[in-house]
C-alpha cells in the first residue's frame, strides 16, 4: 500500500526509545523529514543514525525536557526552526508516575501533564497552522488502561482525559482537514521497558499477565505500535478523524 509519506515533516515527542523509537524507525521507512525529541541526547544521536540507515530523507533531533520547559514555547521555536510540520506524534507519558490513588492534587497534575497536558499544550501552537494550511495528523499515543480503567488509578484516568480530548477536539477539527487521533497500545515490550525485567528473570507475574490480560499470549513490539502510527498519520486514515484505537493484542 502507498501511503504518500515520502518528503513528509513529521515530528515525533519522546523519540529516543521503546515505543517512540519503533515509531520513528516506521516514519523512516517511508522516506520522511523527521525532527525528533526528547532529554537524553547520546540516545537521539543513536536514533538518528537507525533513522538516516533505515531511509529518512533527513532526520533532525532537540534535545528538551516537555515536562520542565515551557511547552508552548517550545512549541513556537520548533515552527519557527522547522516551519510547519504535517504529521506530530506524541509519545511521551507512562504509568510510572504516583500509585496512590488518595493521593492530592499534585500527583494527579503530574500525572495529568506527563499524560496529556504537555502535548495539549503543544498542539494549542501546533495545530493552527495545519488549519491553515488544511492539513495535518496529530497522533497521540494513549493506552488501552484509557478504557479498561485497569492498574495505576492516576495513569489510566490521565489515558481517558486524553481520549476524551481526542474524540471532542478531533471533532472540532475534523471539517479543517487536520485529522487528531489516538493509538492506545496493549502491553509492549522491549529492552529497558517495564516488562522486560520480568520476562528475563522468568518471572510468574509474566505467563499469569499474558494469560489473563492479552489474549494473544505474548508482549507487542513498538513495531507493531508503529505500523499502525504510520497508517493514521497517512492519507488512508481519511475517514477515521477523532477515534482512539487499539492495538493491544486482544487485551481483557
Ligand atoms: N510500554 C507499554 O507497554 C505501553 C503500553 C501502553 C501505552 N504506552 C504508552 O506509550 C508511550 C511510550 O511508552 P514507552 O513504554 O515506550 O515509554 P519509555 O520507554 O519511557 O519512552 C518514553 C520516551 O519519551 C521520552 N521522554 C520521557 N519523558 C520525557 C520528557 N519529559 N520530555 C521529553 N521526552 C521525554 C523518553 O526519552 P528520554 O528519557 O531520553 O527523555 C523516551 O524516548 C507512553 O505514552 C505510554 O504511556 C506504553
Amino acid at each position: 500500500m502507498e501511503l504518500n509519506l515520502k518528503k513528509k515533516k513529521v515530528l515525533i515527542i519522546g523519540a529516543s526509545k521503546g515505543i517512540g523509537r519503533g515509531i520513528v524507525n516506521g516514519f523512516a521507512k517511508e522516506n520522511t523529514n523527521l525532527v525528533i525529541v526528547a532529554r537524553t541526547e547520546d540516545l537521539l544521536q543513536e536514533v538518528q543514525k537507525e533513522a538516516l540507515e533505515n531511509g529518512a530523507e533527513t532526520c533532525a533531533y532537540v534535545v528538551e525536557d516537555i515536562m520542565a520547559c515551557d511547552t508552548k514555547l517550545f512549541a513556537s521555536k520548533l515552527l519557527a526552526q522547522y516551519r510547519n510540520f504535517d504529521v506530530v506524534v506524541h509519545n511521551v507519558g507512562g504509568s510510572l508516575v504516583s500509585r496512590n490513588h488518595l493521593a492530592g492534587a499534585e500527583d494527579w497534575e503530574y500525572a495529568l501533564k506527563f499524560n496529556a497536558l504537555a502535548s495539549i499544550d503543544m498542539n494549542s501552537v501546533l495545530i493552527p497552522p495545519m488549519i491553515e494550511k488544511g492539513y495535518g495528523r496529530v497522533i497521540h499515543i494513549s493506552s488501552i488502561s484509557a478504557v479498561m480503567l485497569r492498574g495505576n488509578p492516576l495513569y489510566a484516568s490521565a489515558k481517558a482525559f486524553l481520549n476524551a480530548y481526542v474524540t471532542t477536539v478531533g471533532r472540532q477539527l475534523a471539517p479543517t482537514g487536520v485529522l487528531l487521533c489516538s493509538v492506545m497500545p496493549g502491553a509492549v515490550a522491549f529492552p529497558g521497558s517495564y516488562w522486560d525485567k520480568f520476562v528475563k528473570e522468568g518471572h510468574p507475574r509474566v505467563d499469569d499477565f499474558l494469560r489473563h490480560h492479552q489474549a494473544v499470549n505474548r508482549f507487542g513490539t513498538p513495531e507493531e505500535i508503529a505500523n499502525a502510527v504510520v497508517f493514521m498519520a497517512s492519507d488512508k486514515s481519511s475517514f477515521m478523524q477523532a477515534t482512539n484505537i487499539p492495538v493491544d493484542g486482544a487485551n481483557m
